[in-house]
């Protein structure tokens, strides 16, 4: 039994498709019939066109949408809802605008009962991971959008959730942060081996992150490319920025900018 459900994929999308009725009755088509196995530990990353469907998935993942068609599963088991092991970073900051940002940072691990030196040590861990060491007494109104973003981002990482699902997280982020944190992030994957469901628009960003690089068609949304990327499982750690010049890694990029635009 045991055994069954580890190997089973983490998240297991059976033909879930999704429809939406409108506030004035039209029936939106937003995802057409998709399949999407995600091993334990694979780092997905999903581009396509704006309004194909991809946040409409990954809310299936969370458990905020309960899909009109197929099934979703987490380790084996109907999505029904969120779930504590799956952490989700939105595209734009929630943050509780009462609490401080350390507090924010700290509050999984506080519902999760995590002691509370512990707790401080891990707030703290990630907040500097993301650049903000110094901005823990702070409310959410005194931070930028950026910063608020960053500090959403530690919120998750501090969670330690087995999966990590994120919509376009580094997308109003500058450049230099942006590629900061994606080195990190991926080093913290590979570290941990969590397993990331990653929304972006940046194909690089796609290419750069992930072992594998879903292309959606317009809407209604289906996977029109599923791309391995071996090169950044074999050697992302060694070359960091210097694989964004490498052949395999441009060529990869037109490859998948050329299906989106197909
Ligand atoms: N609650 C809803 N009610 C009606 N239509 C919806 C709802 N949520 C999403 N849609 C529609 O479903 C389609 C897919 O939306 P979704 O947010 O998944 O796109 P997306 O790929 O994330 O786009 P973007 O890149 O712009 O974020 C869109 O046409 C959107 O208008
Ligand atoms: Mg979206």
């Amino acid at each position: 039994m045991t055994e069954t459900v580890q190997q089973a994929p983490v998240v297991d999308l059976d033909g879930v498709s999704q429809r939406f009725v409108t506030d004035s009755g039209d029936v939106v088509h937003a995802l057409a019939e998709t399949s999407i196995q995600i091993p334990q530990g694979q780092f997905v990353c999903v581009v396509g066109p704006s309004g194909c469907g991809k946040t409409t998935l990954l809310k299936i993942i969370a458990g905020f949408l309960d899909p009109t068609g197929g099934a979703a599963r987490y380790r084996g088991e109907q999505i029904t809802g969120p779930g504590a092991a799956r952490g989700v970073v939105f595209q734009q900051p929630n943050l509780y605008p009462w609490y401080s940002v350390r507090d924010n940072v700290a509050l999984g691990m506080r519902m999760r009962k995590v002691g509370k030196a512990e707790r401080a040590r891990k707030a703290q861990e990630h907040l500097e991971l993301v650049g903000l060491g110094e901005f823990g007494d702070a409310k959410p109104y005194e931070l930028s959008g950026g910063m608020q973003q960053r500090a959403q981002i530690a919120r998750v990482l501090a969670n330690e959730t087995d999966v990590i699902l994120m919509d376009e997280p580094f997308g109003a982020l500058d450049a230099i942060t942006r590629a900061r944190l994606q080195a990190d992030l991926l080093a913290l994957q590979r570290a941990q081996h969590r397993t990331v469901f990653f929304i972006t628009h940046d194909v690089d960003e796609a290419v750069f992150l992930g072992d594998r690089v879903l292309v959606m068609s317009a809407r209604p949304g289906r996977v029109v490319l599923d791309q391995e990327v071996t090169l950044s499982q074999q050697a992302g750690h060694q070359l960091g920025e210097e694989m964004r010049r490498t052949a395999e890694f441009i060529e990869l990029r037109e490859r998948i900018a050329g299906a989106i635009e197909h």
